[in-house]
């Protein structure tokens, strides 16, 4: 793909931005082809607003407090990615509940990633819900993003083992090592235009994804 046509990824954050880290490594090591538009932020004190602008990309400070009503803080997001020509939209921690304000136009093209086994513990404090159910897995889903929370198809997921003596901080740590892989890699599928949102559904190669998307381990078998 000549770099003319290159996808264009805005890329939404809320703190420590470990996720658009791995997308920006990602870009450079020529493992996505796609250019990072822009990073933006609800919180002006995010800390992965300086990571972004160490690597040089453009960021923006969208505060969801300076806003009336959710439907125009989500209209004030969309008129800033179309305002940087946005093909992809990559929520990475984005700690905001969207509205269909932002989510129709970006229908299909618009991804996120939530740490755990979807459709389990959609929501908040995943891993420590995980902990308190007992299970002996965790993990983190990359999905497409519909109008319900975290209920969107899923696309690719990553499982780890919960040790006996984990902690919700340990358990963490474990998870997001696979979220910095699985992340990237799905959205190159989308990318490389092997990925697609239809009939409510992810397809992936022509082939509709089942509920809980294609799992990480046995693809890189
Ligand atoms: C990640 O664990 C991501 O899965 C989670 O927030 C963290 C952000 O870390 N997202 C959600 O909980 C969304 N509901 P990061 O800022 O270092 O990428």
């Amino acid at each position: 793909m000549s770099p003319a046509s290159k996808k264009r990824l805005g890329i939404l954050i809320s703190g420590r931005g470990s996720n658009m880290q791995a997308f920006i490594q990602a870009c450079a090591k020529q493992q996505l082809n796609a250019d990072i538009a822009v990073v933006i932020s609800n919180n002006p004190n995010a800390a992965g607003l300086e990571l972004a602008e160490a690597a040089g990309i453009a960021t923006q400070t969208v505060d969801h407090r300076l806003f009336a009503s959710r439907e125009e803080f989500d209209a004030a997001l969309v008129a800033c990615l179309q305002e940087h020509r946005v093909d992809l939209v990559i929520l990475a921690g984005f700690m905001r509940i969207l509205t269909p304000t932002f989510i129709s136009p970006y229908a299909g093209r618009l991804l996120n990633i939530h740490p755990s086994l979807l459709p389990k513990y959609p929501g908040l404090n995943t891993h420590q819900r995980a902990l308190d159910a007992g299970d002996s897995e965790a993990g983190v889903t990359v999905h497409f993003v519909t109008p319900e929370l975290d209920g969107g198809p899923p696309i690719l997921q990553a499982r780890v083992p919960i040790e006996p003596d984990d902690t919700a901080e340990t358990l963490a740590s474990r998870v997001i090592s696979q979220e910095h892989s699985i992340y990237p890699l799905a959205a190159s599928w989308f990318v490389d235009e092997q990925l697609t949102l239809k009939d409510g559904r992810a397809w992936l190669n022509g082939k509709a994804l089942g509920p809980t998307g294609i799992d990480y381990a046995s693809h890189t078998q």
